[in-house]
């Protein structure tokens, strides 16, 4: 990030005080600080107790072989029963568990009792086809109710799930079947995207021509969009045909709390993408205390919903599992913002009477892009907590969120976490703080972050450096999917004793974490990280590419856009089609997310003396500035060359 935008941040003076009738009435008041101080691992025993425990734990946390943590290792629960079955037990089985709401405009209402007879009728259809406890399961589904059954039912028979992004190619899908060695994959013939159906089940197809993927034994197909499906007779079954004939009774059985729950791969900035591998209790634990804590959830009265893809950790921790934990009624939509018109999403708040809302930065300026007068046409006022996720908010973005979406009143939460975190890690308490536009603000309690300098000291007030987690968490990520040594290299060397993040941050006087972005060179296009590596990976990949480098430039609408440098071979002639070409194979290998906006062909890439391609003076061509150092370069000239090349700015 720019030393300008620092500034820009940090001389942001506006203050939103919490409501009056929120602070009220909060689930959490400002105590929870103090009680958490006092007593860490007292207070999450306490948030465990949220759940029903098949056997309560006694222990909390085991950190005698850090950095791998079990919490509440002695405890037994099951994770789909906490976030259905005990809900319908508990009376409330006529409450709307999904109000699902189809691109197309077809709609479906799902109550706990409904989502207990179909995860449990799911659970058993996974049984039937030989699925047992600890196999994993790729999930490649559109944004359906299916998706959250699937995943509940996985949970229920202790399965863990591998989501697989619906927008991902067969490529990215079967790099993940292999590394998490799947046994089965469940699917739809298609979802639907702008209007349109979209194939899923092809690219399933294709994933399973991979030899790594051979142990797949069968795939479970949803009907959602009807299109004509390839089909292989003996190892794909319909989901219709097998799920509805089972029976509605299923009884859970109880896992260790440390029982894997779920891989989730995400891009590194090196070498292939990183299984994310989260557990049980610790995980449930701090998803259902920070849903309950952060969006200040009433499940009698609330409708909750989270626009994020159930495929992205948000969809995990904060549609399926926190939500579901706490009772809640929610939303769960299908398509895209702007299907069929630009102001879908407040059409939806307003039939549903939305009252919590959590989205994405990127989404947010798209809105504003829009227009005012799109949410101004729609009545928003059951809103009363918005969220964001996913990167740094800008403060003009944020006090437009809450201006046009929460008419000027609601308060405004800006979450961060990762993946690996599992949940919220550093929020603003909606009845507690007093905001500022584009911070994060503070940690949860009982949860320990600071920002330090390079050797790993906490900087004072008033400066910047790398966000860390001081101490381990209920929700951290448990490993690296088949690989401990990564997990200890990627996170717990760089500061030893301490969990980096990745990312750059500063403290503002008053002590209030500001994030600023990766420190290392993951991409931020739309709300979606992607590696610079894997993009590189894939233009390389192509017959006429010999070197790439991608950098990610600003740019106002998608945080990023990706641009890339790239070295002909030999024979490879640099014709019109060529841009083009290349896009549509890292389309093909990565998806189309990856897509490079601009591709220039480019004799030279600049280079250190140890042959490390120089990505920040790309990135300063890319965004027409001035060369920032060029001294460790071995041929100077290169960067000329380059920028004789480079058409001015779009
Ligand atoms: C990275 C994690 C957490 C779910 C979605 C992304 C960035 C996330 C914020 C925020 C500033 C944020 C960070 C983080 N990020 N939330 N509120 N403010 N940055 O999960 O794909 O694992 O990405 O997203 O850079 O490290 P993810």
């Amino acid at each position: 990030m720019s030393k300008e935008s620092l500034a820009n941040l940090l001389t942001e003076e506006r203050r939103f005080a919490p409501p009056a009738e929120v602070a009220a009435d909060a689930n959490i008041t400002a105590a929870a600080y103090e009680v958490a101080a006092e007593d860490r691992l007292g207070f999450w025993a306490e948030q465990a107790r949220r759940l029903s425990w098949e056997q309560e734990p006694t222990e909390t946390l085991d950190w005698s072989n850090p950095p791998f943590a079990k919490w509440f290792a002695d405890g037994r629960l099951n994770v789909a029963y906490n976030c259905v079955d005990r809900h319908v037990e508990a009376g409330h089985g006529d409450r709307v568990a999904l109000y699902f709401e189809g691109e197309p405009g077809d709609s479906r209402v799902l109550t706990y009792a409904d989502l207990q007879r179909e995860v449990s009728k799911a659970a058993n259809a996974l049984t039937e086809l030989g699925v047992a406890a600890g196999d994993r399961v790729a999930i490649y589904l559109p944004m359906i109710p299916e998706a959250v059954i699937a995943m509940l039912a996985c949970a229920r028979i202790g399965a863990p799930h591998s989501l697989v992004f619906g927008g991902f190619s067969a490529d990215a899908l079967a790099t993940r079947i292999e590394d998490a060695d799947a046994r089965l994959v469940i699917t739809a013939d298609g979802g639907f995207r702008r209007g349109q159906p979209s194939a899923l089940k092809p690219a399933v197809d294709e994933a399973l021509t991979r030899p790594g993927a051979a142990r797949v034994r069968s795939v479970l197909v949803v009907r959602r969009t009807g299109q004509e499906t390839p089909w292989t007779e003996g190892r794909d079954v319909w989901w219709h045909e097998l799920v509805d004939r089972q029976s509605e009774e299923h009884t859970p059985q109880a896992f260790e709390a440390e029982h894997p729950l779920f891989i989730l791969y995400t891009s590194g900035t090196t070498g292939k993408p990183k299984g994310i591998l989260h557990t049980s209790g610790g995980y449930l634990t701090q998803t259902s205390f920070t849903h309950h804590a952060v969006f200040d959830l009433k499940p009698e009265t609330d409708v909750y919903w989270c626009t994020a893809d159930v495929g992205w950790v948000t969809g995990h921790s904060y549609i399926v599992y926190g939500p579901l934990s706490n009772g809640a009624t929610q939303v769960l939509y299908e398509g895209t913002p702007n299907t069929p018109h630009n102001g879908r999403w407040w059409e939806i708040v307003q039939k549903y009477h939305v009252t919590i809302l959590y989205t994405a930065p990127t989404a947010i300026r798209t809105c504003m892009k829009w227009g005012d007068d799109v949410p101004a046409g729609f009545d928003l006022s059951s809103l009363r907590i918005l969220g964001s996720v996913g990167e740094p908010i800008n403060p003009e973005a944020w006090v437009w969120y809450r201006k046009h979406i929460g008419g000027d009143r609601t308060p405004v939460v800006d979450t961060w976490w990762q993946t690996e975190t599992g949940a919220v890690m550093i929020s603003p308490l909606p009845g507690v703080t007093v905001a500022k536009p584009g911070s994060a603000q503070v940690p949860l309690p009982g949860i320990s972050a600071t920002v330090v300098d390079d050797e790993g000291r906490p900087v004072a007030n008033g400066s910047g450096g790398y966000l860390t987690l001081t101490e381990p968490w209920p929700s951290m990520l448990r490993t690296i999917w088949g690989d401990d040594q990564r997990f200890v290299d990627t996170y717990w060397s760089r500061f030893p004793g301490q969990y980096f993040a990745g990312d750059g941050a500063k403290k503002d006087d008053d002590g209030d974490i500001w994030l600023l972005g990766r420190v290392d060179d993951v991409m931020l296009v739309s709300g979606h990280n992607i590696s610079t590596t894997e993009v590189e990976s894939a233009l390389v990949s192509h017959p006429k590419v010999a070197e790439a480098a991608v950098v990610g430039a600003t740019d106002p609408q998608t945080t990023q856009a990706i641009c890339a440098f790239v070295m002909l071979r030999g024979t490879a002639a640099e014709d019109e089609g060529l841009a083009d070409e290349l896009r549509a194979h890292v389309a093909k290998e990565l998806g189309p997310i990856a897509k490079p906006k601009r591709i220039l062909a480019v004799d030279e890439l600049p280079k250190t003396r140890s042959g490390k391609i120089m990505r920040r003076l790309l990135r300063d061509v890319a965004e027409n500035r001035e060369l920032g150092d060029v001294t460790t370069l071995t041929d100077t000239t290169v960067m000329e060359l380059i920028q004789r090349k480079m058409p001015s700015a779009p």
